[in-house]
């Protein structure tokens, strides 16, 4: 098959002209055409690599061969709808009951991320009679109108918060309002949870739901202190709602020691809802939210069909079964713990020596590393963070950020990432890292023969 069909520079000026500008690229300076890819290598029109920190979908490797094989295969069968008996969404049903708490047993099957949480706000509300959802703070949860609605990262930038949204801190112990030093973080932060609900609560106001990422992403690799959620779960069962974790970023055993990352809570947590995308059909779209009997039950008393034309096909299920099959095959949870944990020794070792990175945090492969101007003010780094970012792209390594401020260098690599590819990252932004020390040490303001940073 052709790899190329225009010339690089055809190729962004036809893009320039019939794709929406809001739809960005990566490096938008200096956008990367990218023609193949193979596990966590990536390769531009000359055949150049780059590793791919960033392919969180691609979960179990770019272009799989179990994956593609399956996919073709399937197709070359047959694809239909929910609507005719298939064995593969029922097996697909069933092997994600597996590795789920035995409370969670029905499923519906979408296509993608934000199809999963609307339904999942439909569920709640439909199960709670309630309305009113709280999300936390910088959390983004899709891009349909209703997740706008619930993901301050957006909204804060468009109409605002609607009178029915009630936004919790971010349980952030490194920026957050209690930190490290607190004696009982998790039970603190969870409390601010119980003040919102009581607020709520005096204008009259109910709550359905308690919509969060397992890990906040968005909001910059946040590990929940101990507790939370399980507090927060309580409290939201006394106010009449539910939990719901999107696990979209984080599922499928991203966090190496469990299938889940809400699992980290411990065996007594599980969620009412959970909503699961991005890594399921390892690029597929495919996307899927799963809950109780009784959440269900309550769906379907209100006698309305739930259909959806694509949402549990045959081809995606086939593709869903043969993504789970690789994770055991090659142990691909293994690899995030011993690969992660390498990886966050590597840049635990580099906070000692370079003074810009003020935390490293994660686990399995969903590490962040988060740079600050100053250790003591923790004033977010983020200019370095993007020229950081862009060295980077030029050691052909594919990095991003995020976080409120874009100051944490996010590594959510495919999850075939090894300790060689790990080093190597490592070894260029130490070397990145002392060059950026250098200027700023000079204070003259830019490195020979590469772009200056601004404020430099
Ligand atoms: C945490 C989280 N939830 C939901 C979504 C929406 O998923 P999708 O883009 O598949 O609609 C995203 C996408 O980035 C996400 O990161």
């Amino acid at each position: 098959m052709a790899v190329e069909l225009f010339h690089k520079n055809e190729t962004l000026q036809m893009r320039k002209k019939l794709i929406a500008q809001s739809c960005r690229l990566f490096f938008s300076h200096d956008p990367v055409k990218i023609v193949r890819a193979r596990g966590q290598y990536l390769y531009d029109e000359n055949g150049t690599q780059y590793l791919d920190c960033i392919s969180n979908v691609q979960h179990v490797g770019h272009s799989h061969p179990s994956i593609t094989q399956v996919a073709g295969a399937q197709m070359d069968l047959l694809n239909t709808n929910t609507r005719f008996l298939h064995d593969n969404i029922v097996q697909y049903a069933d092997r994600l009951a597996a590795t789920l708490p035995k409370k969670l047993s029905v499923f519906y099957f979408v296509n993608s991320g934000s199809e999963a949480n609307d339904l999942a706000l439909r569920l709640a509300r439909q199960y709670t009679r309630h309305q009113d959802v709280i999300v936390l703070d910088h959390a983004y949860h899709g891009h349909l109108t209703s997740l706008i609605d619930i993901s301050p990262y957006k909204f804060r930038k468009l109409e605002g918060q609607k009178e029915w949204v009630h936004v919790a801190p971010l349980p952030d112990t490194y920026h957050g309002i209690y930190r490290e030093d607190h004696p009982e973080p998790g039970q603190a932060y969870a409390d601010t949870v119980k003040s919102l609900i009581e607020e709520a609560h005096k204008k009259g106001r109910k709550i359905s739901s308690f919509f969060a990422e397992s890990l906040p992403s968005v909001g910059g690799q946040i590990i929940f202190p101990t507790g939370y959620c399980k507090r927060v779960a309580e409290y939201v069962h006394e106010a009449g709602g539910v939990y719901v974790a999107d696990e979209i970023q984080t599922g499928f055993g991203r966090v190496g020691s469990h299938f889940w990352a809400f699992q980290l809570e411990g065996e007594d947590f599980c969620p009412d809802i959970v909503t699961m995308g991005k890594p399921m059909g390892n690029g597929h779209p495919i996307a899927c939210v799963v809950t109780t009997e009784e959440i269900a039950g309550a769906f379907t008393a209100n006698g309305v069909e739930y259909f959806n034309t694509f949402g549990g096909n045959p081809v995606s299920c086939a593709i869903g079964l043969a993504v789970l099959d690789v994770i055991e095959k090659e142990d691909l949870r293994g690899n995030a713990v011993r690969v992660g944990g390498h990886l966050k020794q590597l840049l635990l070792q580099l906070q000692e020596k370079h003074l810009l990175i003020g935390d490293v945090r994660g686990v399995g492969l969903f590490i962040g590393m988060e740079l600050v101007k100053d250790r003591e003010s923790r004033e977010p780094a983020t200019e370095e963070a993007a020229h950081l970012v862009r060295r980077l792209k030029e050691d052909r390594i594919v990095m991003s950020t995020d976080g409120p401020w874009d100051s944490v260098i996010k590594f959510k690599p495919p999850m075939c990432f090894s300790k060689e590819d790990a080093n190597r990252v490592v070894t260029c932004i130490d070397q990145i890292l002392t060059e950026l020390e250098d200027v700023q040490k000079e204070d003259c303001g830019k490195i020979p023969g590469r772009p200056a940073l601004k404020r430099l």
